[in-house]
């Protein structure tokens, strides 16, 4: 099973140990299932052997959080710097460039800041619940829609793209995908460790150079059109570009024109590239499938705080606690990175009594901390929502070392999801869209029998999703088509 081969550490020698031939390594770009000595391999030659992945909280916490001064740089892609100019901060050094960039995107996505979103994000519930109505078949194609046209609102004010054959959903896809191509190991032989000197080799000699520098030079020329669009229609009535992240970046506080924009152009590359919102969404269907008990308890919940005749607002927030847990247990059950994103240290280190050089690379098992029994409970391979809740129904205080989310699927230390509360944000409002508007059932086979999803099952990328599943999402009164139909007239 994909997720058995990656083990705990346990720190017995002086280096950290592995398999025999093999280090202790992985990667979130491809969780193989079948032949992962395979993946091992190409892994092994890429990253060399020092790359770890750290299996216990205790480890994590220490050093990516507790150390996160010498634990917060990347692994260095040759061919995805080129791609990027060096400008996509995520996947960068943690240099003054990222600190910057970071600083900035840490502001225009508060706590505070992100309220400003609230209507973005109802708006694209509203539109999702509307697709879902007339084409339920299709969930996840309106999810990743929904997803995709929020992050276009978000970072640049568009109003919501309906089609996601858009051009600039279609472009940006492109570009996401040409980085995660870039950064999935063995994709390209500089990246290797012992080749990485044909980084030095002219442009003239090397297909993939040239490549990239011309892919570099249109997708900056497009992400720079966009910026330039929103400094010209900051009186236009199309769309709200002050209530964007471009807006602040480009209309009030003015800096660097060419940072601001590939600040932009990350933070949707990040989001929407990386298909986490959405993919979270279709493991949540996939759980009330399997858990039916979880289900009723969350609309009982909404029809008692909303009632039946207006849609959920974020203005039900602190009242719907048990939708606040669902979100925080579908990160923790199926977080969409099991193996989060890889951090570098910046110097060599020792953590109790092992050395660990500079360079090495740190994966850390996230499905492995989730499934700890010692801090989520024996159930804790179940979908159990009630965990994160006291006796009297309200959020608990969080786990040691999770940041208050309870779950370590935002990552860790000073490279921790810079975009979670937006995250949180839109599957709350999703979430309670979903069970106020619709009951989610399995499949029945001509007898009556449930089909139901094997919650082990996943498609692998650089986030992991369920393999694609057939269930009923069918409105739960006659009177709920009525209501978003209205609600979307309204828009
Ligand atoms: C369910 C949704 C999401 C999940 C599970 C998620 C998860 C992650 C993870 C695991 C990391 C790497 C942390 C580390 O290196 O330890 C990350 C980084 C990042 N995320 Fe998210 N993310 C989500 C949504 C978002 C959204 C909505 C945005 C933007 C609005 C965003 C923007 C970013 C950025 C810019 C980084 C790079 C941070 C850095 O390298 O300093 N993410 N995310």
């Amino acid at each position: 099973m994909t997720f058995q081969i990656f083990k705990a550490l346990h720190i017995r020698s002086k280096f950290p140990p592995g398999p025999t031939g093999l280090p202790i390594i992985g990667n979130l770009l491809q969780l193989p299932t079948s032949r992962p000595w395979l993946i091992f391999d190409k892994w092994t030659k890429q990253y060399g052997q020092n790359t770890v992945v750290l299996g216990t909280h205790k480890a994590a916490a220490d050093l990516l959080d507790r150390r996160s001064n010498i634990y917060s740089d990347r692994p260095r892609f040759v061919v995805l710097n080129l791609l990027t100019g060096g400008m996509q901060w995520g996947f960068g050094q943690a240099d003054n460039l990222w600190k910057r960039q970071r600083r900035e995107a840490h502001e225009a996505l508060s706590t505070q800041a992100v309220k400003e979103y609230f209507q973005y994000q109802e708006t694209e519930s509203i539109i999702m619940l509307d697709h879902i109505l007339t084409d339920p078949e299709n969930f996840t194609d309106h999810f990743q829609r929904a997803s995709t046209s929020l992050t276009l609102s978000i970072v640049y004010g568009w109003p919501p793209v309906l089609d996601s054959a858009h051009p600039a959903i279609q472009h940006i896809n492109k570009f996401s995908r040409q980085l995660l191509v870039a950064a999935a190991p063995g994709t390209f032989w500089v990246e290797f460790k012992y080749l990485k000197w044909m980084q030095y080799l002219p442009r003239w000699m090397c297909a993939w150079r040239r490549d990239a520098e011309d892919a570099f030079r249109s997708d900056s020329a497009v992400f720079q059109r966009m910026a330039h669009d929103i400094q010209k229609q900051r009186d236009s009535d199309v769309g709200d570009k002050t209530r964007s992240i471009a807006g602040k970046l480009l209309l009030e506080d003015i800096g660097n024109f060419y940072e601001a924009v590939w600040n932009c152009a990350s933070i949707y590359d990040s989001q929407a590239g990386a298909e986490t919102t959405s993919g979270q969404l279709a493991w949540f269907v996939q759980a009330m499938i399997l858990y039916p008990e979880v289900q009723q308890i969350a609309q009982k919940e909404l029809d008692h705080i909303v009632g039946l005749d207006r849609l959920p607002t974020f203005d039900d927030y602190e009242n719907l606690p048990y939708i606040r847990a669902t979100v925080k247990e579908i990160l923790r059950w199926r977080g969409v990175g099991p193996l989060g994103v890889p951090h570098r240290l910046s110097q060599d280190d020792y953590y109790q009594g092992y050395f660990l050089p500079k360079d090495t690379i740190c994966f850390v098992n996230i499905w492995t901390l989730h499934l700890n029994k010692e801090i989520y409970g024996d159930d804790a391979e179940h979908f159990n929502p009630g965990r994160f809740l006291d006796t009297g129904g309200k959020l608990k205080s969080s786990f040691a070392d999770t940041k208050d989310e309870g779950h370590y699927s935002f990552g860790f230390g000073k490279r921790i999801c810079v975009g979670r509360n937006v995250a949180n944000n839109s599957l709350f409002i999703h979430i309670a869209f979903l069970l106020w508007a619709f009951n989610i059932t399995p499949e029945v086979d001509e007898n009556g029998n449930p089909s139901l999803p094997d919650s082990l099952q996943c498609i692998e990328g650089i986030t992991i999703r369920p393999t694609p599943f057939h269930c009923n999402i069918i409105a739960r009164r006659a009177d709920v088509a009525e209501i978003i139909v209205q609600a979307k007239a309204n828009i």
